[in-house]
């Protein structure tokens, strides 16, 4: 039977994510639209950008904390194209994104002393095999398979490395240990629900000591450049951005942080994501035909969950017929508006992906759940009276 109630809000993206309850274009009006991002209004906006941030984060004050352009992936790209080379360079690949940086260390900037640690979706790597005198790049939590690091014990204290870290899916959804890390990224489409196309980039004093002392054999582009002369270009972490930013995302980027100030910050973010997967793990306790994609419980993801079918009958078809069967489980419940945008993503072996970043309400999981039974009796039916 069809589910009467469906989810108040059925946006469960990996990202651009749900936007806060409650949200709605009235909460822009306030936006600097018109004017120059570098005159006083616009600079002061993207200046608090910065300051809420750090502070909901509860970001060390000796760090930097810069708006730089092209999202997530510009805010990498710029610490990666800017301080590798310097030693050895360590990195982990345990889905899409890591792949992704992966490769880019090895065929863009060529680098000769290169270790790839690399684990099938739904596991991690051997995080005892990291070099720690080298730099080392991983992603926080795998967007594409719903695995995260449990914590940060793995990361040496004393290491002579940096540690270079892509956030884009745990920050302010996951306690990130600062004094374990140099570098931190993420994107405001995430867990606060802002929009794309600008990236946080936060710099430890080690990395900036770096980015001084060390410049790299390749070529900078201006869209990457952090320093001049030598020097690091401080107003990049005061609000001069390297190019001019959309002032509309800026002050939905201060809507969510406003918003996560208000619910009691970082701890409650947390608690609500958490709160979200505890629901979806209930669920799956009760379901014999889903199973996490992340093997051990507590590399299990808080924000992006990635779900498997583990229905024998569903096994046993081919790779094709799976990625089929799991479609139209997304296409259904998408007719029905009930989830949108719930398939895994596109690199990842077939099933389902929920996102439970503090900006969903576990009541809409909760209501979608009987709406993902309902489509995946439909679904199985459907095939199994076809085949
Ligand atoms: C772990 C990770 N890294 C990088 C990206 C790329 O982010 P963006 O599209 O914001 O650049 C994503 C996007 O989902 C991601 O999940």
């Amino acid at each position: 039977m069809k589910p009467a109630k469906k989810p108040s809000n059925p946006c469960f993206s990996s990202g651009p994510c749900a936007k806060r309850p409650g949200w709605s274009p009235a909460s822009l009006q306030d936006a600097a639209l018109g004017v120059s991002h570098r005159g006083k209004r616009g600079k002061a906006k993207l200046a608090e950008v910065i300051e809420r941030s750090k502070a909901v984060l509860g970001m060390p004050k000796d760090w930097l904390l810069g708006i730089v352009p092209a999202s997530d992936t510009g805010a990498v790209e710029m610490a990666m194209w800017s301080l590798l080379g310097a030693r050895g360079c360590d990195i982990l690949a345990w889905e899409s994104f890591g792949s992704g940086w992966a490769s880019d260390a090895k065929n863009q900037l060529k680098l000769k002393d290169l270790t790839v640690h690399k684990a099938e979706y739904g596991q991690l790597p051997d995080m005892h095999k990291v070099k720690w005198d080298h730099d080392v790049v991983f992603t926080w939590n795998g967007t594409t398979s719903g695995v995260r690091v449990p914590d940060g014990n793995w990361i040496a204290k004393d290491r002579q490395g940096l540690a270079i870290c892509d956030a884009t899916s745990a920050a302010f959804a996951m306690d990130l240990p600062w004094g374990r890390l140099d570098v931190v990224t993420w994107s405001w489409q995430k867990v606060l629900g802002g929009e794309a196309a600008h990236g946080m980039l936060a710099l430890s004093p080690r990395a900036v000591e770096r980015l001084q002392s060390y410049t790299p054999s390749w070529p900078i582009p201006k869209i990457f450049a952090l320093t001049k002369g030598g020097k690091i270009i401080e107003g990049i972490f005061k609000g001069e951005t390297i190019n001019t930013p959309s002032m509309l995302c800026v002050e939905d980027a201060l809507d969510g942080l406003k918003w996560a100030e208000s619910i009691g910050g970082i701890k409650a973010l947390i608690k609500r994501s958490e709160a979200n997967l505890a629901s979806v793990t209930r669920w799956v306790s009760q379901t014999p035909w889903v199973d996490f994609l992340a093997a051990e419980p507590k590399t299990r993801s808080c924000t992006s969950i990635c779900l498997k079918i583990a229905d024998p009958w569903y096994a046993a078809l081919s790779p094709e017929q799976q990625a089929d069967g799991t479609k139209k489980i997304v296409s259904l419940l998408e007719a029905e508006r009930a989830a949108y945008d719930i398939g895994a993503y596109r690199d990842a072996p077939p099933g389902l992906r929920l996102w439970g970043g503090a900006t969903v309400e576990t009541r809409d999981l909760e209501e979608l759940f009987p709406w993902l039974d309902w489509a995946w009796a439909e679904v199985k039916a459907g095939m199994t009276k076809a085949a």
